[in-house]
């Protein structure tokens, strides 16, 4: 019996120092330098290469918000690496509605331009900044923020990620978009089912970053 409740207690115990380190890791570790696809047997300097975003700057500018990110997803060397980028470009007006990385926080740059900056915590207390040119804000992991241009130029802002795949959720998709029940969420926005329609159609296609 004793030996019985030993063997629960020290099972409990390792459970909990699992579940424990799990919440406090980032992505996992590897055990080598980095990580090569089954086809490429040796590395080379491509493996490390990152071309997707090239020209990024050169292009017109864009109309609408538009971001272009170098995740596990663009960039497969990332994996096991723990980091991934975004280029975020705001024309005048533009922005990028409240959302939550769940796998990584959040290093803003910015680049061109003012930013106002958003970030909710989990004790629902409201943080903005208008940032400038060169400043920087750290959108801690799973909470929700946003970014938005109020300046009269474009804006350009860089962020990094502590995950190669910080993953999105977009908190306007996620409720109106995904097909939760419209009663549920007239009853959550303590409001009518019509005006939970009206969000709903006015969502464009779920976004896809
Ligand atoms: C960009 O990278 C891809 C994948 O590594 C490569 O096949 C392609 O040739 C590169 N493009 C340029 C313009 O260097």
């Amino acid at each position: 019996m004793a030996s019985l409740l030993k063997l629960f207690f020290s099972i409990l115990a390792t459970t909990l120092l699992a579940t424990s380190q799990l919440a406090n890791s980032g992505d996992p570790d590897i055990l080598s330098d980095f990580i090569l696809p089954p086809d490429l047997p040796e590395p080379d300097e491509h493996f490390f290469t990152f071309n997707g975003t090239r020209g990024i700057f050169d292009a017109t500018r864009p109309t609408s918000f538009k971001i272009a990110k170098a995740s596990l997803a663009e960039f497969p060397s990332l994996e096991g690496q723990s980091v991934s980028y975004a280029v975020l470009q705001f024309p005048a007006g533009a922005a990028n509605p409240p959302h939550i990385h769940p796998r990584a926080s959040e290093l803003l740059l910015v680049a061109r331009g003012v930013l106002e900056v958003g970030l909710v915590d989990s004790a629902n207390r409201l943080y903005t900044q208008t940032l400038q040119s060169g400043d920087m804000f750290v959108f801690p992991k799973g909470l929700v923020h946003y970014q938005s241009n109020v300046g009269r130029n474009t804006a350009v802002a860089f962020s990094a990620f502590g995950s190669a795949s910080a993953g999105t959720v977009s908190l306007p998709t996620a409720l109106f978009g995904s097909g939760i029940d419209d009663d549920v969420l007239a009853k959550g926005f303590k409001t009518d089912e019509d005006t939970v329609r009206g969000l709903e159609a006015g969502l464009a296609p779920p976004m896809k970053y």
